[in-house]
């Protein structure tokens, strides 16, 4: 069956960018002109999905307005003659985008069950909006392409430094497939690096059979008290085989301020309108930090 619907939990407070986030969604925060999601939202799109359901919450409402048509500023663009600017504006709307919203903040695991009937009886994907993959092939698309092969469960992952295994859902891997996939013995959300069964970190990319909502539906409880994606996985992976599959390409996470001080930095560096002013402004920062 065609993979054809995507998940974008978007219901998160995002407090690790307080205050920006206070009246304002993390998703619509900009990495240069763009919002995070549309990134998001574009990679779906160049895999395939014809589909997309975010789980949104509080607050949300700038992140349907972004994706809906807004004739008043298409008008004035088009009196001035602005077609490229109206291009940029208009592109936004040609998704099919499906809203829904998580009353309570009870985890990723319970967002993606909001989505239970949207999803019916299909494989879909689940794009989690702090992860940023850029590959030749879009990461989402990679999945699709292992499901068309394997008719099961797959999932993102990438290795991580050791101490950062408390960040991630981990993998313990098992044989290996192919160069890029691998079984999953278990896996384990946030543990410690003492036991952290490997560095293979679940990143924000899932392709998961219909089945997963019986086994988010009986999850309890788990790390920091929420329902977890991760735990419903490890039971989906006892009830029918889950796969992992290696992602080498480049992940920027924009939840974490740094990463995305860097993204910005790197998509400013392939932009049309900024690049060689950035590209100048770099190597002079270099220079000042050189004689100092
Ligand atoms: C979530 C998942 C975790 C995964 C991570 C990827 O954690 O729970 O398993 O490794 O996304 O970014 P969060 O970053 O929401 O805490």
């Amino acid at each position: 069956m065609n993979v054809r619907k995507a998940i974008i939990p978007a219901a998160g407070l995002g407090t690790r960018f307080l205050p920006a986030t206070k009246a304002i969604a993390k998703e619509m925060l900009p990495i240069v002109d763009k919002p995070a999601i549309q990134f998001i939202v574009e990679e779906a799109l160049e895999s395939g999905i014809e589909d997309i359901l975010i789980v949104t919450g509080k607050g949300k409402k700038p992140i349907e307005d972004h994706f809906d048509a807004n004739a008043e500023l298409e008008g004035m663009l088009r009196n001035k003659e602005k077609h490229e600017l109206l291009k940029i504006v208009e592109d936004t709307t040609n998704v099919n985008l499906h809203f829904i919203r998580q009353s309570y903040p009870r985890g990723l695991g319970d967002a993606v069950l909001q989505a239970k009937s949207f999803v019916g009886n299909e494989p879909f994907v689940v794009m989690l909006g702090d992860d940023i993959a850029k590959d030749e092939v879009p990461l989402t698309k990679q999945l699709i392409n292992q499901y068309n092969t394997i008719l099961t469960s797959v999932i993102a992952v990438m290795e991580v430094p050791e101490k950062e295994t408390d960040k991630y859902g981990i993998i313990n891997p098992g044989s290996s497939i192919s160069s890029n996939l691998i079984n999953i013995q278990d896996l384990v959300e946030k543990p410690n690096t003492e036991a952290a069964p490997s560095n293979l970190a679940i990143i924000g990319r899932y392709l998961l059979t219909p089945e997963i909502f019986e086994c988010l539906e009986k999850q309890p409880p788990g790390a920091g008290n929420e329902i977890q994606l991760t735990d419903a996985i490890a039971s989906l992976n006892q009830m029918q085989r889950v796969f992992a599959h290696i992602y080498k390409g480049k992940r920027y996470d924009i939840g974490d301020k740094f990463e995305f001080i860097k993204t910005t930095i790197e998509y400013g560096l392939e932009h049309d309108e900024v690049k060689s002013k950035l590209e100048n402004y770099i190597k002079n920062m270099q220079l000042d930090i050189g004689m100092k």
